[in-house]
């Protein structure tokens, strides 16, 4: 293939969510919460939550598997594989190489995980995107996959009525036809906003010890306030940019895929970029925040309910801990119509 004006798009999509529910009413008992503020404050319901033995690399294979079908294709047509997720299986190897294995993918093809905890996604979209670009590679399975339950401190209510576990995974291919698929990007990092969403031990700088697990250092600690400032501008700026990019306005675009972290949140980033609120699909009610795999669950189920076309413009866009940011426009497009 020429690598000359290569395009990039997603053929397939696919998910796997836990059947285990935790409502609202099931947290009240855990924390002193009720289901109407945190569904006024946050939008979400209910959330899913992982089984003992059903970790990332188990949901995303199930969600990988899902998107083959969806595209028709068997393990044996993917050239390499990228897994987003702030919830590995182990500190190492990575969760895509253990995913590899269990989907039964070549056995020679590279298999490397991507760490932009929330904005996970539209990061491994770009680094797949760029290398199919180089013509190096014809397809690419890019997966999100979260246990969050986890690493959530479910006496904190403050966090753990928001997060939940899931995975989503999309096919991408790249292909001769011009003007298709991905059409521009931006991805961004802000190390000196680190604490505001982060995990204090487990990693090599302050290993798990008895002190570190009664200080409950291994779970997830935020600033929700500052969180959602921030959120509210870069997921705007990011869109509006990336638009500017590629010399589109926001009326064009036919929906908005956003991170699912906050209904609220995405009120905000509507009302900013001055567009209508059915154009942000959102399953926050029923998955709460799946970090990673919160866009690739949302883009299926836009897909599936028939909500996006062939040649509609759809517009990803996410923030999260680091902090970190990325917006994806791309073009929808089903070669076979
Ligand atoms: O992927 C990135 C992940 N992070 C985010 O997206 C987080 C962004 N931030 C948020 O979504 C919001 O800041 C929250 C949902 C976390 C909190 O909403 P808020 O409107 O900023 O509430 P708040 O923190 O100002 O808390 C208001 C009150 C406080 O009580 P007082 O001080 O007013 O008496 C809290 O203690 O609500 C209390 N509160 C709760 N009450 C019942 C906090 N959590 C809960 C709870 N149930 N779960």
């Amino acid at each position: 293939m020429s690598t000359a004006a290569l395009s990039v798009f997603i053929r397939s999509v696919g998910v796997h969510a836990p059947e285990r529910k935790l409502t609202n009413d099931d947290l009240s008992k855990i924390v002193d919460t009720n289901d109407e503020w945190i569904k006024t404050r946050s939008g979400i319901s209910e959330r899913r939550i992982a089984g003992p033995n059903e970790n990332p690399s188990d949901m995303g294979a199930k969600a990988a598997a899902h998107a083959l079908q969806n595209a028709g294709l068997n393990p044996a047509d993917i050239d390499l594989l990228i897994v987003a997720t702030m919830t590995p299986d182990v500190p190492f190897p990575s969760t895509a190489c253990l995913l590899q294995a269990k989907l039964g993918l070549r056995r020679d093809i590279p298999a490397f995980d991507v760490s932009a905890a929330c904005s996970g996604f539209v990061f491994a979209l770009q680094v797949g995107t760029d290398m199919l670009r180089s013509g190096r590679y014809r397809r690419a399975l890019v997966v999100g996959a979260e246990k969050l339950s986890n690493v959530i401190d479910w006496q904190d209510r403050t966090t753990c009525v928001l997060f939940g576990d899931g995975a989503g995974a999309a096919v991408i291919e790249a292909t001769e036809t011009p003007g298709v698929g991905i059409l521009g990007n931006l991805l961004g990092s802000d190390g000196v906003n680190a604490e505001l969403i982060h995990c204090v031990a487990g990693g090599s700088a302050k290993p798990a010890t008895a002190q570190t697990m009664a200080d409950r250092e291994h779970c997830l600690r935020m600033n929700g306030k500052e969180v959602f400032k921030l959120a509210v501008r870069v997921m705007s700026e990011s869109c509006q940019r990336v638009l500017a990019q590629c010399g589109v306005s926001s009326d064009e675009v036919a929906w908005f895929i956003p991170h699912q972290a906050n209904y609220r949140i995405l009120e905000a980033v509507a009302s900013q970029l001055n567009v209508g609120l059915d154009r942000f699909p959102s399953n926050l009610d029923r998955y709460g925040n799946t970090s990673a795999a919160s866009i690739p669950l949302a883009l299926e189920e836009a897909w599936r309910n028939g909500k996006i076309k062939h040649g509609d413009l759809v517009l990803l866009v996410a923030f999260g801990s680091g902090l970190t940011w990325g917006a994806t426009l791309l073009r929808w497009h089903e070669p076979r119509r």
